[in-house]
């Protein structure tokens, strides 16, 4: 048997991503079809960076040991679902200075009045009158540097992510307008299905960890007898229709928004199938399918998390790849700002 040589014909070189998540609990359904589930897709067609995004975190008061558990933890689910640390990068954006740098920069090129104008800031400071810092004002500066450090092109992420990266956009025009091209502009990636799901104890919420009642939001690591609790006692109506119809029906069609993105169904195909059937069935058919779904990324959790050295030998690897792509974007910066540079 002769070896054959191949000579692998030049590829054309691969669009980047960039996305985040911060570690402020265990993820919910919402992070995953939002987000999660997208980030393992692409990596088949681009060249990925996926952080957790500790520094984010700090916006607000976290138990210091807890945010360290949880972005540990958090590292392992998305090995989980998915992630492969050898073809992409996985890190933690405490673990390149690169970001903060470029930050300070992008801030300096940033108006307050834009800042002001964000919704989750004015969402947030309603919920912590206590502690509006001035983190949260600035937060999306850092998640502009996040993505444009990178010159990131295409961004998954869930619908209330949007305005960030149009700020981001706007920052990145701008800067070029001014210092000469520099950054890439980058383009969003919202799923069809799951781009917002909702909260299951009041369908007018968007789904989301910090929310006080636990019967509310779906997390990835919940067993199966809970996730049929919780969709169990998911808000409705009294309409007793399978039908969607997110303005008079938000309850229902949100978890035929779920049930949908697991499945692959259009709405009318879910509608059809659930004809004729009580919302008792209906849930317990979204809360299986979603159980199933999960099972699978629940066992690699667990057995990544079992190898603590595995999970932070990926961080460190990936902390030093990181790094050097987003160093040589911050000493262009520096030098095209005009911050003087020795030999
Ligand atoms: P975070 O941690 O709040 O959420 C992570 C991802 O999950 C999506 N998501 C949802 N999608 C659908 N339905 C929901 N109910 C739902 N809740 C959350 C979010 O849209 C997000 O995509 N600022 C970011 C983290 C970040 C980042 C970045 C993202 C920091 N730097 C740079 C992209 C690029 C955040 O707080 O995501």
């Amino acid at each position: 048997m002769s070896e054959q040589q191949v000579t692998p014909s030049p590829l054309p070189a691969r669009k980047r991503i960039l996305s985040g998540i911060q570690p402020t609990g265990t993820p919910t359904l919402g992070n995953y079809l939002g987000a999660l589930r997208n980030w393992a897709l692409l990596q088949n067609s681009y060249d990925c960076l996926y952080m957790v995004a500790d520094l984010h975190a700090l916006t607000v008061r976290e138990d210091p040991a807890a945010l360290r558990r949880n972005t540990r933890e958090l590292a392992a689910l998305l090995l989980a679902v998915g992630i492969d640390p050898q073809q992409h990068v996985l890190f933690v954006q405490s673990h390149v200075p690169a970001h903060t740098e470029l930050a300070w920069v992008l801030a300096c090129n940033t108006q307050f009045g834009e800042l002001s104008r964000m919704t989750q800031f004015k969402d947030k400071s309603a919920k912590h009158p206590d502690n509006v810092n001035a983190g949260l004002f600035t937060y999306p500066v850092l998640m502009a540097a996040d993505i444009l450090v990178y010159n990131a092109d295409l961004v998954p992420v869930g619908q209330d992510q949007t305005q960030h990266l149009e700020i981001a956009r706007d920052i990145a025009g701008r800067f070029n307008g001014v210092y000469g091209p520099t950054f890439t502009l980058p383009e969003g990636y919202v799923p069809k299905a799951g781009a917002r799901v909702m909260s299951l104890g009041d369908p007018s919420k968007k789904m989301s960890k910090s929310d006080p009642n636990v019967n509310s939001f779906v997390l990835l690591t919940d067993n199966k007898d809970v996730i049929l609790r919780k969709f169990k006692r998911a808000v409705t109506d009294s309409d007793g229709v399978v039908r969607c119809d997110p303005a008079a029906k938000p309850g229902v069609s949100n978890l035929m928004g779920i049930y949908a993105a697991f499945t692959g169904q259009t709405m009318e195909e879910v509608e059809a199938d659930f004809a004729g059937k009580g919302y008792g069935d209906f849930k317990a058919a979204v809360a299986e399918t979603v159980a199933d779904a999960l099972a699978p990324v629940q066992a690699e959790y667990a057995r990544i998390l079992a190898d603590k050295g595995y999970v932070d030998g990926v961080l460190r690897t990936g902390a030093e790849r990181a790094a050097r792509l987003a160093g040589r974007t911050v000493r262009k910066v520096y030098r095209k700002v005009g911050l003087l540079q020795l030999d």
